[in-house]
């Protein structure tokens, strides 16, 4: 496509209105040259991509350039279908909210919308971009930082230095004073792609009415601080900053491995450093890593109480992006969310990560109707041909850089093998077990990992990435020595769940997870006293035990050692039943309270006390038995084979060889 240029204009010169007019048309009639929505919604300002382990770019660690391998990533794309006759697949442990904030994250910091201009993934030239090709031509049309340009920036309309919102339909179809649907133009039978478009930083944010809602609070958490008596820029600052606060603390550690977020936040970036002003977005986490979230996308949700079954396609429809608004000028009242439903203590959870996804996402929309050719419709598809486009290093050649363990083929065949024959067919026919592409590595990964979350190579590109990108965002919460948040329940806590309270999207009630605390320390406290109790019936047993204790607590909080010990102590009745992940996390103190002198001494203690059978000669005997007994009970002080040192600087020890 031919781009109509202007003569460039001298700087310092104010543009006369007809040219700015001229301008305009131009860039208008442009767009509706532009068959898809994602490109329509790309913005003027661009910053940069590049590969987060550029020494991979070499013909060893790629995908073999054949004709063929169109046609055989078509093949896999379309056997990571979610099954038509076997009821879904069982809950994650991720509250749907996530998912969603997921989407909106990702909407924040990545937009790749050139590549489509240049070679059509349904094309019979589709081919592979030339380095060159993808360093001069492929831009980000985000600001990769965690900073919500996707709210804040243009054509988004703001009120001195409130942000506006839209309102909702009452059942008459008249507009109602209720500020709960993203502001929008007018209605324009000429132009789909301008008829009641979201009038938002990122028109993405209306392609699902989850993310769309999602955006609403965004915009009502922002001015919610302004009622606090903000101006504009301190609003948005500490929106900014407490939406950090919300991916590092909450979202991140639910997605991902909590230890390996932990190390990441602790012991400092290994792999993604960028220079504090070159922050770029990493291919291997966009176009790969980060779309882990397709796979969490369920075809179904209990939305509120008008909708306890709405489809996917009702959430795609009920936007101006994908959909039509049903024909309604603006959202009505009824379809406004039901957070509860969607956070803990909610009904709606995550699929688990793994490779199959929902069937609607086989037939995405834009404007309405069905995208016109299949390829671009199925979103697995697209994300394996992109990956391939844009030279993509394979996973094998991923976990070599990053010093991790990788599947071996008869694992990750075994992950296809349980999706369907079709998918296994795939696979094999492209070699792919050997050569595997990212994105379906990161989702066979994780389909093995505990609690739906991501595997060890999805939960570190992840995790590095995000976590480098906030340290090097304006604002940025993880530079700010102490940062706390203060617009929450209590003064250093903040959730999703508090942006909702916040903007005045969901009624404060209780957190489950709170209470829940006392519930689980019980449970955790009957379990190591069995578990201890069977320890020291048997003098083998207990002399395995020790070996394994002194171990852990001598690898040190944090340390896979220790992870696999404390592991002991959440054993399920009966056997087989999924763990608890948070009792789990607060055993293992990945629950945000690793780092707490006195929670971590009692972690300490507990695994000490599991040495004391009868095979030890020990002064423990009578000591904490759980991280919630007080530590005086008689206790004798660890002896030097077990002493604990403070758990910080036991987690600083980095360098180590990560073993998985
Ligand atoms: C209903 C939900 C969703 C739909 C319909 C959707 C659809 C899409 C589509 C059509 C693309 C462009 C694919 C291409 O041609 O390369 C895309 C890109 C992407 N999606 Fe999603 N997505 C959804 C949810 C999510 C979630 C939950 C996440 C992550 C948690 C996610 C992460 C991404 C990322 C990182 C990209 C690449 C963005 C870029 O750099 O341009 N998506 N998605």
């Amino acid at each position: 496509m031919k781009y109509p240029r202007q003569p460039p204009i001298t700087h310092g010169v104010i543009p006369p209105l007809e040219r700015l007019t001229g301008a305009k048309k131009q860039v208008r009639k442009l767009n509706e040259g532009i068959e898809m929505p994602f490109s329509f919604a790309v913005t003027g300002n661009t910053t940069r991509f590049d590969y987060l382990l550029p020494q991979l770019q070499t013909r060893d660690c790629l995908l073999p350039e054949i004709p063929a391998m169109h046609r055989l990533l078509c093949d896999l794309g379309n056997s990571m279908v979610e099954p038509e006759d076997q009821p879904p697949r069982p809950d994650s442990s991720i509250p749907s909210a996530y998912t969603y904030f997921g989407q909106f994250l990702d909407h924040d910091v990545t937009f790749e919308a050139k590549s489509e201009e240049m070679v059509k993934l349904s094309d019979d030239a589709f081919r592979v971009l030339t380095s060159e090709e993808i360093r001069t031509r492929i831009v980000n049309g985000r600001t990769p930082a965690v900073d919500l340009d996707n709210v804040y920036y243009q054509p988004a309309p703001r009120d001195r230095s409130r942000m506006v919102l839209g309102f909702v339909a009452g059942p008459d179809g008249t507009r109602t004073d209720k500020a709960n649907d993203l502001p929008r133009k007018p209605r324009n039978e000429e132009n789909p792609k301008d008829d009641r478009a979201a009038l938002i930083g990122d028109k993405r944010n209306d392609e699902n009415l989850v993310i769309a809602q999602l955006h609403v609070a965004f915009l009502r958490a922002h001015n919610a601080i302004v009622r606090r008596g903000c101006n504009f820029d301190e609003a948005r600052q500490l929106l900014r900053q407490h939406y950090q606060w919300i991916v590092v603390k909450d979202f991140l550690p639910r997605i991902c491995d909590p230890l390996i977020v932990n190390e990441i936040l602790l012991g400092g970036n290994r792999f993604f450093r960028p220079d504090a002003d070159d922050l770029f977005m990493p291919f291997e986490f966009s176009v790969a890593a980060y779309r882990f979230g397709h796979s969490m996308v369920r075809e179904a949700y209990h939305y509120n109480a008008n909708f306890p079954r709405a489809t996917l396609l009702d959430l795609f429809t009920l936007t101006a992006f994908s959909g039509t608004l049903r024909d309604f000028d603006r959202l009505p009242e009824s379809w406004i969310i039901d957070w509860k439903n969607f956070i803990d203590g909610g009904s709606n959870f995550a699929r688990p990560i793994d490779t199959e996804l929902s069937r609607e996402l086989f037939d995405l929309r834009s404007f309405g109707k069905p995208m016109p050719l299949p390829v671009e419709a199925r979103l697995p598809v697209r994300n394996l041909l992109r990956g391939y486009m844009l030279r993509l290093p394979v996973a094998q050649a991923v976990a070599g850089a990053l010093d991790l363990r990788i599947m071996t083929p008869a694992e990750i065949e075994e992950v296809a093998r349980n999706v369907s024959d079709e998918q296994l067919n795939a696979l094999r026919a492209g070699d792919f077990a050997r050569r595997t592409p990212l994105w379906y590595y990161i989702l066979a990964e994780a389909a093995v990992a505990p609690f739906g979350r991501l595997g060890p190579i999805g939960s570190t590109i992840v995790a590095e990435v995000l976590i480098g990108l906030v340290r090097g965002s304006k604002d940025s919460i993880l530079r700010k020595k102490d940062w706390k948040p203060t617009l929450g329940p209590a003064p250093g806590r903040f959730s999703l769940r508090d942006l909702f309270v916040l903007a005045g999207v969901l009624t404060e009630t209780p957190d489950p997870t709170q209470p829940r605390r006392t519930n689980m320390s019980t449970r955790i406290i009957d379990k190591a006293r069995a578990k201890r109790a069977q320890m020291v019936k048997d003098a083998s047993v207990a002399g395995v035990n020790m070996t394994m204790a002194v171990a852990a607590l001598k690898g040190g909080i944090r340390s896979p050692e220790w992870r696999a010990y404390m592991m002991q102590f959440v054993e399920q009745d009966p056997p087989g039943t999924p763990v608890d992940p948070r009792r789990l996390d607060r055993l293992l103190g990945t629950d945000n309270t690793l780092g707490d002198p006195e929670l971590d001494r009692k972690r300490a203690y507990l695994a000490s006390n599991a040495i004391c059978g009868p095979a030890t000669p020990n002064t423990f005997t009578l000591g904490v038995l759980t991280i919630d007994d007080g530590l005086d009970g008689g206790c004798g002080q660890p002896t030097p084979a077990t002493s604990i040192a403070p758990p910080r600087k036991v987690g600083k020890k980095r360098g180590a060889k990560r073993r998985r």
